[in-house]
């Protein structure tokens, strides 16, 4: 169905811009805020907005949001016709890190084979008075996690169909990232970086914790989701792969459908064992909101075990179409 009541529902105050540290490597996620650099503190106030000259033309760069290792800025056009950027940059205290120099450098390499009409389209990487940065298409959107921290925002009576809707688009993105050539783990699926238009499309973002799957080494399992999101073999510090990527998606159904937390825990360790423990839901779990079809995939993209999870997006969109 078409979400044309979702916007109706939209306050007039824009939603605020949520930031959320970064996942960090494991070894560095654990040191506490008042270990890091004190630059680390640093707000995105305090980035001023500079002029660039990028390969694809002159741009003025304003501060977007930033999160514990990287900033985003949006880049306006100073020509016209040409499309507005979002710059992503490693946070100048993270610059001399090898392990997250060389995982940007993946992610911009991830964003620049990824073409599908609903990922952002990669435009440009290079230096910026010698900072690593990748520039992509900017949408204009905001992140669900904004829509779905408004109270009211869905409707209960539409909860089935939105939450579906939205799902159904994120498992096709995902269709196209597990089946090309090299396909890509994505790792960090969460309601902050999906970003959702005016015309109820939405966008996969952050590709920071992503890595290739055929080129995977240790290093690669070291990126992790947001503590909320993060999938139990992720939480057990297993190897993790596309299959991540789909308990993610179940999360995301859950909170959906539920309006509230997949994740009980309260500190980031609480949720680290929350998801290290939980078992897999009944499948009827979610039965008296969406009825036990839809019920039972959540419940099997919500399975710990990997294997016994839905085995790629395909799989699981076949799943939800079948219901029709
Ligand atoms: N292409 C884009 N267009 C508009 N906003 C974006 C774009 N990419 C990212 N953002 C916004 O910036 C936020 C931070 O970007 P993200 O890539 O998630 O960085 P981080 O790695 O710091 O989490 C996202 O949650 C989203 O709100
Ligand atoms: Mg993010």
């Amino acid at each position: 169905m078409k979400l044309s009541k979702l916007f109706r529902w939209r306050k007039k105050q824009p939603a605020k811009t949520k930031t959320v540290p970064k996942p960090t490597p494991a070894s560095s996620a654990r040191k506490t805020a008042s270990t890091k650099p004190a630059s680390a503190q640093q707000s995105l106030q305090i980035i001023k907005p500079i002029n660039v000259k990028l390969n694809i033309g002159h741009y003025r760069l304003e501060p977007f949001t930033e999160g514990g290792v990287c900033v985003v800025m949006k880049g306006i056009p100073k020509e016209p016709g040409k499309p507005k950027l979002a710059v992503k940059l490693v946070r100048e205290q993270w610059l001399n890190h090898a392990a997250v120099r060389r995982q940007f450098s993946n992610e911009s390499q991830i964003v620049k084979e990824l073409h599908h009409p609903y990922l952002p389209k990669y435009l440009s990487r290079g230096l910026i008075d010698g900072k690593a940065y990748y520039a992509y298409e900017f949408i204009e959107g905001v992140p669900l996690i904004n829509l779905s921290q408004e109270k009211d925002r869905f409707p209960p009576e539409l909860i089935k169909d939105i939450a579906t809707n939205i799902v159904t688009q994120l498992l096709e993105q995902l269709v196209h990232v597990q089946e090309r050539l090299k396909p890509v783990a994505h790792g960090d699926i969460s309601s902050e970086n999906i970003l959702i238009d005016s015309k109820q499309r939405i966008y996969l973002v952050d590709f920071g914790c992503s890595h290739f799957v055929k080129q995977a080494h240790k290093d690669s399992y070291q990126w992790l989701a947001k503590p909320s999101f993060i999938s139990p073999e992720q939480a057990k510090g297993e190897i993790w792969d596309h299959r991540s990527d789909l308990y993610q998606a179940g999360i995301l159904f859950y909170e959906l459908v539920k309006n509230r937390r997949w994740n009980e825990g309260k500190s980031k360790r609480e949720k680290v064992l929350f998801a290290a423990s939980k078992e897999r839901p009944h499948e009827d779990f979610l039965s008296d909101i969406v009825g036990r079809d839809i019920s039972s995939i959540i419940a099997k993209l919500l399975d710990p075990n990997p294997a016994t999870r839905h085995q790629n997006a395909k799989e699981a969109l076949m799943d939800l179409n079948a219901i029709g």
